[in-house]
């Protein structure tokens, strides 16, 4: 590494991009992780740390309309990019469907996979809005919940899913 790279690297900057459809400008280093500026400098706490090493996806956020480990993410690689947290489900106190579809059915138990499931759910829905239950596990397979309430959360997406359909 040259030493003009290493300093680039160790030197604070100034860093924009949108979260949850308003513009945030942060100052951080460029190798810091996406899921510690979303919580410490932004307080968007739904992202939660679980493996810190892309394993478990309870750090899952969309950016650009992809989903991603925020662990893995350098924030430097989201600058302008358009983030997308569990925070900017809601609508105000509305919940989104798939928020309440998951306090129905108990898909959430200690909560800590819960953010990145939805989101997870969120973007499988996106793209397959009447998934099989197949294609329900399949799309979950990259987040995992150590409280093994996997039939209750294919369930809350499958009841989502009906809900949207019906709208
Ligand atoms: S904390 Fe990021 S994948 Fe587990
Ligand atoms: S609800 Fe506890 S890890 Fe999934």
């Amino acid at each position: 590494m040259t030493e003009s790279l290493s300093l680039e690297i160790r030197a604070l900057h100034e860093v924009s991009l949108t979260v949850n459809g308003e513009l945030k400008t942060v100052r951080a280093y460029p190798m810091e992780r996406l899921l510690d500026v979303l919580r410490h400098q932004l307080g968007l706490t739904g992202a939660k740390e679980g493996c810190g090493e892309g394993e478990c996806g309870s750090c899952s956020v969309l950016l650009n309309d992809a989903l991603v480990n925020s662990c893995l993410v350098p924030v430097l690689q989201a600058k302008d990019a358009d983030i997308v947290t569990i925070e900017g489900l809601a609508a105000g106190v509305q919940l989104d469907v798939l928020q309440e579809a998951f306090l129905k059915s108990g898909g959430a138990q200690c909560g800590i996979c819960t953010p990145g499931m939805i989101l997870a759910a969120h973007h499988l829905l996106r793209r397959k809005p009447n998934p099989t239950t197949e294609e329900i596990r399949e799309g979950l397979s990259g987040n995992l919940c150590r409280c093994t309430g996997y039939i209750q959360i294919v369930e809350a997406v499958a009841e989502a899913a009906r809900r949207r359909a019906a709208a």
